[in-house]
């Protein structure tokens, strides 16, 4: 049967297949490999700190909620907030890899019924029912055109997702070379994309979603969240 992804989409498949059971060990139980990964480990705290400052801004709202999380890797952050009182979880990932492990996770962790993992694309333009959207790490990877098709679907939810900020630090730099420069130059057709955050907010602006906030905290490193979860105590 003939694969009805493009070229690019099937690279990032293939990339994020190879790459998700080590990422997200990596980034999240402290496994390294070699000394260039103990660098990227260095930086990927900043994964484990994204996570962790985002579930404390959903965690008053998650009782009895249904959490989507778009580009969800290993379904870690889902399951922290199913702990967290979330009542479902939803995740969708470019790779079969990771959904593949986010069923074992929560195979193991006993929540098989309270999920749902589907082989998905962020730029498809649609998202299942949920209270809460998400994206971790996602928009790095999403050309424009993807990005703005993700924006538009966030329409009329509350959401809470990533960006990699690029306004000088040292970390901020290494990452930049290692994510965006060395794939451009090494990464065999598959890029990632720096969208600063003008771009970001315009974007976002366009989609209509001009009402956002966005969070910065020396333990994200480059990482910044944007979210509009204020209107939610706006009500
Ligand atoms: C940096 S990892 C982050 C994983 C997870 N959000 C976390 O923070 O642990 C990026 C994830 O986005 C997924 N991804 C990349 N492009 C995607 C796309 N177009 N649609 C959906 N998922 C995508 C990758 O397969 C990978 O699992």
């Amino acid at each position: 049967m003939k694969d009805p992804l493009t070229s690019q989409p099937r690279r990032m498949r293939q990339y994020w297949d190879e790459k998700i059971s080590w990422w997200a060990s990596s980034s999240y139980e402290e496994r390294p490999r070699g000394p260039v990964e103990q660098l990227m480990a260095h930086l990927r705290r900043s994964v484990h700190a994204r996570a962790v400052i985002a579930l404390e801004m959903l965690r008053p709202h998650l009782e009895g909620r249904t959490v989507v999380d778009v580009g969800c890797g290993n379904g870690h952050f889902l399951h922290c907030c199913l702990e967290a009182g979330a009542a479902r979880g939803v995740g969708i990932d470019i790779s079969p890899a990771a959904i593949e492990e986010a069923r074992q996770l929560s195979q193991r962790h006993g929540t098989a019924d309270r999920t749902e993992w589907h082989v998905g694309r962020a730029g498809d333009g649609t998202l299942p029912p949920g209270d809460f959207v998400t994206g971790f790490g996602l928009v790095d990877w999403l050309e424009r055109d993807e990005c703005m098709a993700f924006f538009k679907a966030l329409t009329g939810r509350y959401f809470v997702f990533s960006f990699s900020e690029m306004d000088g630090s040292f970390d901020e730099w290494v990452h930049y070379f290692y994510l965006i420069k060395r794939l451009e130059w090494f990464g065999n057709g598959v890029r990632a994309y720096h969208h600063p955050r003008k771009t970001i907010l315009g974007r976002l602006k366009r989609a209509g979603l001009r009402d956002v906030r966005i969070v910065e905290r020396p333990e994200m490193r480059f990482g910044r969240l944007v979210h509009n979860l204020h209107l939610l105590e706006e009500q």
